[in-house]
């Protein structure tokens, strides 16, 4: 992909270019320190709490916005009366649209993206409606606000955050293991966009002696910023939902659960017995830990039953975790460390362990300690962004 064929240099180079980057120095201070950059797409994107599957959702809808942009700019320039600045931003979009090589088009880079990197089929995409009103207020924005507001809109507050918002997604992206050759669209505007915010910072600098040119720009910025983030609040409410929409609809389906292919034994549990499904354990002789935890059968939605054995005189983990626990003590003496206080417990107690509270078991008596530990887990640990297991645990489930 090559560079800008017409330069801004001469608008950049020249003593204008100064004195207005100082007039809008407030502007650019105002979006850099923007609550928009707190959005919790970005802080999962930083992170690394997002999956593949979690961005092929994210990108498909982004999609909408991407193979709409040269639109946004040529919003602009049917509002601008300069033909020298539309000449000027006539070069942006031969960009855009991959100059001489429709197939370098950043629209179809991006669908390249989608297609090889993340594997989506494009027919499938189906745009939500927040998307599709994200879209719709850029396009208003650009075609039907004033040359002044358009060009603040497109320049502070859209191309100019281009670079480091694209280097939070390829962080996410990378962490979540994506190859660096399917990085391609973001690389090119990390790299090259600076130029393009230079033709339109050029654009909109010869607004700058307006009446209320500051007031103007400064709305058009907080307007572009405000929408971005709405639609990126849009998109992580949306994974949240769909990661636990199945649990709501079977919650208000109103249907039994309970499947004729289920044995009674998988709804009687026996913990004295020896267990079928154990799910972790961890011996470390140094720190006194020796325990096991073991899956009750039941075919639960949301609720997960364990069964904790602590060996005598020793603990497990000191560790926290995002479900909610009951304990229900089985057999043996000693005490539960629950944040900062410990509470003594016998055969036949029951404890509750908050959410995210650190706590541990300690089995101070002669014989195994037996715990049933009813907890929450099939449902928190769909909900939560992240690796869940490794939040909880002193070791990964793969290292046993
Ligand atoms: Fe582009
Ligand atoms: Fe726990």
């Amino acid at each position: 992909m090559s560079g800008p064929k017409v330069s801004t240099s001469d608008f950049e180079n020249s003593g204008l270019f100064d004195s207005f980057l100082s007039a809008i120095a407030g502007l650019q201070k105002a979006q850099k320190e923007h609550l928009f950059w707190d959005n919790e797409l970005f802080r999962g994107c930083r992170l690394g709490l997002f999956s593949l599957d979690d961005f092929r959702f994210i990108f498909s809808q982004y999609y909408l916005y991407s193979k709409n942009f040269t639109r946004y700019l040529s919003g602009l320039m049917a509002n601008l009366d300069d033909d020298r600045l539309r000449a000027k931003l006539c070069q942006n979009l031969f960009e855009e649209s991959g100059e001489d090589d429709l197939d370098q088009r950043h629209v179809q880079l991006f669908r390249n993206f989608l297609t090889h990197g993340l594997g989506i089929d494009l027919a499938k995409i189906n745009f939500l409606p927040f998307t599709h009103h994200f879209v719709d207020r850029f396009l208003d924005h650009t075609r039907n606000g004033s040359a002044l507001h358009a060009s603040a809109f497109l320049s502070l507050g859209t191309e100019a955050i281009v670079s480091q918002m694209y280097e939070i997604f390829v962080n996410g992206l990378l962490h979540a293991g994506i190859a660096e050759e399917h990085l391609l669209f973001f690389r090119i505007h990390m790299a090259c966009d600076d130029a393009h915010a230079a033709t339109l910072a050029e654009i909109l600098a010869s607004f700058s002696a307006k009446p209320g040119f500051l007031v103007n720009a400064e709305d058009a910025l907080n307007e572009s910023l405000r929408l971005r983030g709405e639609f990126f609040d849009g998109l992580v409410g949306e994974l949240r939902h769909r990661r636990i929409s199945e649990h709501l609809n079977r919650i208000q389906g109103k249907t039994s659960l309970l499947s004729q292919d289920v044995n009674d034994a998988d709804l009687k549990f026996m913990p004295a017995e020896p267990f079928v499904k154990p799910i972790y354990s961890n011996q470390m002789p140094a720190l006194g830990i020796d325990f096991t935890v073991d899956r009750a059968p039941f075919p639960a939605d949301v609720l997960d039953a364990r069964v904790v054995r602590i060996s005598p005189g020793n603990v497990n983990e000191r560790h926290r975790h995002a479900h909610e626990t009951v304990f229900y003590i089985i057999s043996g003496n000693g005490r539960v460390l629950i944040g900062d206080r410990f509470i003594s417990v016998q055969p036949g107690d029951c404890v509750f362990i908050p959410r995210w509270v650190i706590h541990q078991s300690q089995n101070q008596g002669q014989t195994p300690m037996v715990i049933l530990a009813i907890t929450d887990f099939f449902l928190t640990s769909k909900a939560f962004f992240g690796d869940y297991d490794s939040t909880a645990r002193t070791r990964r489930p793969a290292e046993q």
